[in-house]
């Protein structure tokens, strides 16, 4: 297994560690709620998309019978991932307790660095997947 597919598998296992307690605290203290897009995307771009990444990456070439085409892309993608949430999430609490418009500024910098992973996975994907076996 890749060293990038297993960080994936990792860091997402710590991102549903993280949200779940964040849930949890969002139910006890209601002030909390203004972190719902921190939570949310905790989950659905940190548990449930770097999953989908870490075993797509180990499982879909193996299906399409070859092996991913660019590794580098992939080890590249799991750091541009992680940095563009962790800043997306950050900023954004830091607007949401002090509103500023700098912090959203910012917070919208990371998500693009965020919406360029999903871009270097896709492509990634369709490159490794899309050619015809030659028979
Ligand atoms: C122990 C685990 C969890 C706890 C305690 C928890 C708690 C919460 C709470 C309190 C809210 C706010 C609900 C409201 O607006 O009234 C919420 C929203 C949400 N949670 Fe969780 N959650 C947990 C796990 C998850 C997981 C595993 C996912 C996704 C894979 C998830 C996805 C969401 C989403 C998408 C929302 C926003 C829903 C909306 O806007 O209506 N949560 N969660
Ligand atoms: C770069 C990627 C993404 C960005 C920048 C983004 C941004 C946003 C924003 C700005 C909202 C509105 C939040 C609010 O009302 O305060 C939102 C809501 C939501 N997004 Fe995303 N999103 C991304 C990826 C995703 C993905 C991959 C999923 C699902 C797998 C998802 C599911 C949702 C859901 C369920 C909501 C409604 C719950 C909530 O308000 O938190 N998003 N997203």
């Amino acid at each position: 297994m890749d060293r990038f597919v297993r960080n994936f598998i990792i860091i997402s296992i710590v991102y549903l560690g993280i949200s779940s307690i964040l849930g949890i605290a969002m139910l006890a203290d209601p002030s909390l709620m203004a972190l719902k897009f921190v939570h949310s995307h905790l989950n659905l771009l940190g548990w449930v998309s770097m999953m989908i990444y870490g075993v797509g990456y180990h499982i879909l070439p193996k299906f399409a019978g070859r092996p991913l085409k660019y590794p580098k892309i992939g080890e590249l993608q799991f750091w541009v991932a992680n940095i563009g949430l962790v800043g997306m999430l950050s900023f954004y609490t830091m607007d949401a307790y002090a509103h500023n418009r700098l912090y959203m500024n910012i917070s919208v910098v990371f998500g693009i660095l965020e919406v360029l992973s999903i871009i270097l996975f896709f492509y990634n994907m369709l490159a490794t997947l899309l050619p015809k076996t030659a028979s």
